[in-house]
């Protein structure tokens, strides 16, 4: 059998076609934001040049007013759903005239995805000098979302969406469900065609995410518009976590070009959202990060991969660390378990099968390995990166994998699309850590 890290070449070169990549065939036939970014740094071991495309692609779809799409139509296809022309990225008088894409974000990881490249880069100058080109773009995106995303002015961001946040389906959005009573659509789904439907969201959980969307369509897309008016804002901590990530990243970058004209304003983000971050979104009860319900002004008390991701960009103070890795390895740690599973698996609302309802994620597990080393958890991280090594040696590269050991034993506990592009891209990654 090949190398582990040679398969992962080949499932990289294989999904990555005309300048971008796809996250897998048929269920993500197009380009997604922070899929790209993170396969960008699978790329950037073993094909800088193929890295650069990637973010350049990506930022070359950015609209007028810095926003950056979550998915970017390259293609005609029918095979997914629901397509550009549902989505109507058009409507918004800023929006991409050369592509058309969603109206909606993701994760902001770029500008921790160029710091990562220049990590990785055997050629310093050159990748510095790639990102001089490009470094502005990512900056005219944090700008929009800490302008625009944060109608409070608080140093939190929204997302007005469950797929803005990456974790499509977790049941802290059913809280947000029950408050909402869509109208039934008549739509074709094509994802459980390529997938099993036990593993994907329901008809009914559609009916939201499509609901949401024709809101935000009713009004061409206009933040001030969907902050007043979405059922769905959320300030999440995964997402702000990435973002405050990112912007230390910039911040760094910038210093290493000796450009200082972008940095202060990046420190006074920066400060702000981190301070605000702490004295939010932190449950002293759970002992870590939550998310909160903008909309509804509550609190959404769950535990979830993402309550432990502000580890990864060195938000939580040592005290708060110490006390978020306790929680993660009684709650999601325990024997039977690989780390980490994305949901609380003591909660009566885990399902280890179901897309983000409880399975682990090869990007989650990506960052908090590295969230754990830097505050000295050498061995939990170890442990993440073993488990994480495992579940792909064990069963290929999929999607998301059962968090429950005893499901592991014939190679069968890989779900959702395979030959996926971040578990590849993050395993080339981990294996040369
Ligand atoms: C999907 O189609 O499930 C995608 O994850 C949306 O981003």
């Amino acid at each position: 059998m090949k190398a582990l890290h040679e398969r992962a070449q080949t499932v990289l070169n294989n999904n990555f076609k005309e300048g971008f990549s796809i996250p897998c065939a048929k269920l993500y036939p197009f380009q997604w934001f922070w899929d790209s970014g993170l396969i960008a740094i699978g790329f950037a071991h073993f094909d800088m040049q193929k890295a650069e495309q990637e973010i350049e692609t990506l930022l070359d779809a950015q609209w007028e007013n810095g926003f950056i799409p979550h998915i970017i139509f390259h293609t005609d296809t029918d095979t997914y759903f629901p397509g550009p022309d549902f989505h109507r990225s058009d409507l918004h008088p800023q929006s991409s005239k050369k592509y058309k894409s969603t109206g909606m974000t993701q994760p902001p990881v770029t500008g921790f995805v160029l710091e990562e490249m220049y990590r990785i880069s055997k050629d310093k100058v050159a990748t510095l000098k790639y990102i001089e080109t490009v470094i502005d773009k990512v900056y005219d995106n944090h700008n929009y979302f800490f302008t625009k995303r944060d109608p409070q002015n608080e140093g939190l961001v929204y997302i007005y969406h469950n797929w803005e946040s990456g974790t499509d389906n977790s049941p802290i959005w059913d809280d947000i469900w029950d408050t909402m009573d869509p109208p039934e659509y008549t739509f074709e789904r094509r994802d459980t065609t390529h997938v099993d439907a036990a593993e994907r969201p329901s008809k009914r959980e559609y009916d939201h995410y499509l609901y949401i969307i024709d809101i935000a369509k009713e009004h061409n897309y206009s933040d001030e518009k969907i902050a007043e008016l979405s059922p769905f804002l959320v300030q999440d901590p995964l997402f702000n976590a990435i973002l405050i990530k990112s912007n230390q990243s910039l911040i760094n970058l910038y210093e290493l070009l000796g450009d200082y004209s972008k940095v202060e304003q990046l420190k006074q983000w920066q400060n702000k959202s981190v301070k605000a971050f702490n004295d939010k979104l932190f449950d002293e009860e759970l002992g870590a990060y939550i998310h909160y319900d903008l909309r509804n002004e509550k609190p959404l008390r769950y535990l979830s991969s993402s309550s432990f991701a502000p580890l990864y960009a060195n938000i939580p103070s040592k005290e708060r660390a110490d006390s978020m890795v306790k929680v993660m390895m009684e709650k999601f740690g325990g024997d039977q378990q690989y780390l980490c599973a994305s949901f609380d698996p003591t909660s009566e609302r885990f399902n280890p099968k179901k897309y983000w309802r409880g399975p682990v994620w090869i990007n989650l597990n990506w960052m908090l390995f590295k969230g754990l080393k830097q505050y000295g958890f050498s061995e939990i991280a170890e442990r993440v990166k073993q488990d994480t090594i495992e579940i792909i040696e064990k069963n290929g590269f999929y999607e998301y994998f059962d968090s429950r050991k005893e499901m592991h034993k014939d190679g069968t506990a890989g779900y959702g699309g395979n030959d996926f592009s971040w578990s590849a891209a993050l395993l080339v990654d981990l294996l040369n850590d």
